[in-house]
Order: structure tokens, then sequence, then C-alpha cells
């Protein structure tokens, strides 16, 4: 990559950011596809995060992504919202678009594009177990009802949070057939017989004495898991790859939440698979390095 007076920047707004594997496969991206745009990290606190985005302008940034924690505190500093922020009440990418800046959720549209295309995955007429209330749900959760599925059942530690979400559907998408249940009532057998799709939205599994969310004795290989963690295989996945039921993990939706991002700046297709490539090579690297 050859970084010129005509390179136009893109790059992603974290706190920290260390940890972001966007810049990876942004840049192989645009350097598959010939572009002149390089995508660098940005770490913002808090308290800088107005004059940051102000920046954008000034420094004709072309494009930004926006991570934890700043997606729902950014849109107060952006000119033009999408329909999907308004819903959802946070942003994920910025356009800037000759100093005007719209922001976007690229999340729902990722995580649907990701279990179509990497999974073979077709939610309409489905019966949903979604795990977890938080940000990432709101917009996954959006995303299942608008591609047509039948029912949806959220299960959340904080149940309260649950009621929220299914409220926030049900005004927003006047979708009804939604059941909260109780966390410690997750495995209870009943539940599971006719689950087509579980979606783990939590950060459970991420670490080593993490609860169990989901008994094996509860998959089957009518369903289809989706576990949003992309850090390591959690039990959830191990546990499909197991018994042999279809699984993704949260790589496919990373790489496709940012290859909308990459086709919202440039206007071009992203090359998923180029992206995806990227990232296995990366990570090889990283526990090589490890290793040594
Ligand atoms: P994100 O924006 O990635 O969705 P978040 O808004 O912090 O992140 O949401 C995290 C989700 O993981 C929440 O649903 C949270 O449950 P609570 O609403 O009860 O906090 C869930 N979560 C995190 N740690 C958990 C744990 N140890 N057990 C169960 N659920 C957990």
């Amino acid at each position: 990559m050859i970084i010129t007076g005509a390179t136009i920047i893109t790059g992603v707004f974290g706190y920290p950011v260390r940890h972001s594997l966007s810049p990876v496969f942004q840049n192989a991206a645009f350097q598959y596809r010939h572009l002149n745009w390089v995508y660098v990290p940005f770490e913002i606190s808090p308290e800088y995060l107005k004059d940051a985005v102000r920046a954008i302008k000034i420094f004709s940034v072309k494009g930004i992504n926006v991570t934890i924690p700043h997606k729902k505190e950014v849109i107060k500093y952006l000119d033009v919202l999408d329909e999907e922020v308004k819903l959802l009440g946070v942003a994920n990418t910025i356009v800037n678009e000759d100093g005007c800046l719209k922001g976007y959720s690229t999340d729902g549209e990722g995580f649907l594009r990701s279990l179509k295309e990497d999974g073979g995955f077709t939610p309409e007429n489905k019966l949903v177990f979604l795990f977890g209330s938080g940000g990432s749900s709101f917009a996954i959760a959006g995303a299942l009802v608008r591609a047509g599925i039948s029912g949806l059942i959220i299960c959340n530690r904080t149940i309260e949070k649950a009621a929220v979400l299914k409220n926030h559907l049900k005004d927003c998408f006047s979708f009804q057939n939604i059941e909260v249940i109780p966390f410690e009532k997750r495995n209870n057998a009943g539940i599971w017989k006719n689950i087509d799709l579980v979606v783990n939205t939590t950060s459970v599994g991420m670490k080593d004495d993490d609860v169990v969310l989901v008994d094996e004795k509860n998959l089957n290989d009518n369903m289809f898991i989706y576990d949003i963690v992309y850090n390591r295989e959690t039990p959830l996945i191990l546990s499909a790859k197991k018994k042999g039921v279809r699984c993704l993990d949260g790589l496919s939706m990373l790489v496709f939440q940012g290859a909308v991002s990459f086709t919202l700046w440039t206007k071009i297709e992203a090359p998923i698979e180029v992206m995806k490539k990227s990232l296995i090579a990366y990570k090889k690297t990283m526990q090589k390095g490890n290793q040594n």
C-alpha cells in the first residue's frame, strides 16, 4: 500500500480500539479493489468524541466506523440519521457526503446477509430463540422481524431489558408473536421443541467460567445456531459442531457488517471472500507470534 497525497481516509473510533479487527479486512478490501483508500484506528476517549466527529469534516475523512463505547453518544453530533439509526438509537457507520455526516447502522443487514450467504439459512417463517437484550440484539431482532420470522422467544439475564426489547419490536414493527422467558428457565425442554434458529447476542461463552447457555440435549439437527462471539469457539458452537448442528460464529457477521460500511463509503461491492481470508491469515500470524 502506498499513501499518496490523494489517499482517502477512513477508520474506526473506539475506546479502546487496539483489539479492532476492522483495519485488517477493510485495508485488504481497498487493496483488492485497487482503491487509493486507507482504514486506520482512532482511539477516542469519550470526552473528545464531539471534537473527533468535527474533525471528520475538517480532515475530509470519508468514512468512520463507530464502536464501543461511542455508538449511542455519536448520533448527537451527526447531521442526518438513517431510519434504522432513528429506530435503534445507535450508529456504527458515518459517511461524509461533502461535509454532511450521515449515520447508519450496518449490524442488522450484516447479520442477515451473513445468515443467508454464509449460513444458507432463510429466516422467513422461522421460530427464533434469541439470547440477550443489549445493543446488538436490538439490531439483530429488528432485522429478523423484518425478514419475516414467525415468532421470537427472548431470553436475557435481566428480564426487564428483554421486556423493553419486546415492546420496541411491537411498537416499531407491530410484531406480536414474542415471548419473554426468564434466564433460569432457558433450558426447560418444552421451549426447545420447535425452535429453528438460536442466536446468541450476549458475551456468554467468551470466558472459560461462563454459564452454559444451552444444554446439549436441547440442540437438534433441524436447528441453526448463530453465536455473535468471534474471539473464540464458544461452548455453544462446540456443542453444535459435536452434534452436527449447522452453525456460524461472529466472524462472519463482523465481516458482513464491515462489508455494508465499505459499500456505503465506496459505492462498490465489498470483496467478502478477500476480507474473510485476510482475517484468517491475520489470526494465523498472531497465533504463530504467540507461540514464538
Ligand atoms: P452489545 O452492544 O454487544 O449487545 P451490551 O449492550 O452490553 O452489548 O449487551 C450485552 C448482553 O450480554 C446483555 O444482554 C447482557 O445481559 P444483561 O442485560 O443482563 O446485562 C448479556 N450478558 C453479559 N454478560 C452476561 C452473563 N455473564 N450472563 C448472562 N448474560 C450476560
